[in-house]
């Protein structure tokens, strides 16, 4: 389904007091909400979420700093939701994200970068699923 995405609001975001800005651009953005939740990683769930990641360098600080606080989790539509979502969150690193994204506004660092984005359809149905069942999502 090209109309949907998955996203976290990152421990940082959380911390920092960021949730109801970063909901609020996301709806304003046109996105509209199929699932939401308010949650944590377990380092176990956290390390099976990134799986794909594991070898990198980062992997280790990448599962330890995704289960260190709550995070907020959410399906959500839109037309062209993946990439315009990737559009919205700017990129990883913050001090290249442009100007009004996600991530330039209320990201720290690589690490810290506020947010989660799929990267494409299919990974947007198997992190959507990861979180909610059939039955949390409108
Ligand atoms: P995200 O795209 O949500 O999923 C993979 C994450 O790995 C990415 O966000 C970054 O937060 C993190 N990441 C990528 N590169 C690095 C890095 N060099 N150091 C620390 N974390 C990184």
């Amino acid at each position: 389904e090209t109309n949907k995405t998955f996203t976290m609001i990152k421990p940082d975001a959380v911390a920092n007091g960021h949730i109801g800005a970063i909901l609020d651009l996301i709806l304003k953005n046109g996105f509209k909400l199929v699932a939401l939740k308010y949650t944590s990683l377990s380092t176990e769930k956290a390390g099976e979420f990134y799986a794909v990641h594991k070898g990198r360098p980062f992997y280790d600080e990448l599962v330890g700093f995704m289960s260190s606080g709550p995070i907020v989790a959410a399906i959500l539509e839109k037309d062209n939701a993946v990439e315009d979502f990737r559009k919205l969150i700017g990129a990883t690193d913050p001090a290249k994200a442009d100007k009004g994204t996600i991530r330039q506004l209320y990201a720290e660092s690589i690490g810290a970068n506020a947010v989660h984005g799929s990267d494409s359809d299919e990974n947007a149905k198997i992190e959507g699923s990861f979180f909610f069942s059939a039955f949390e999502q409108f």
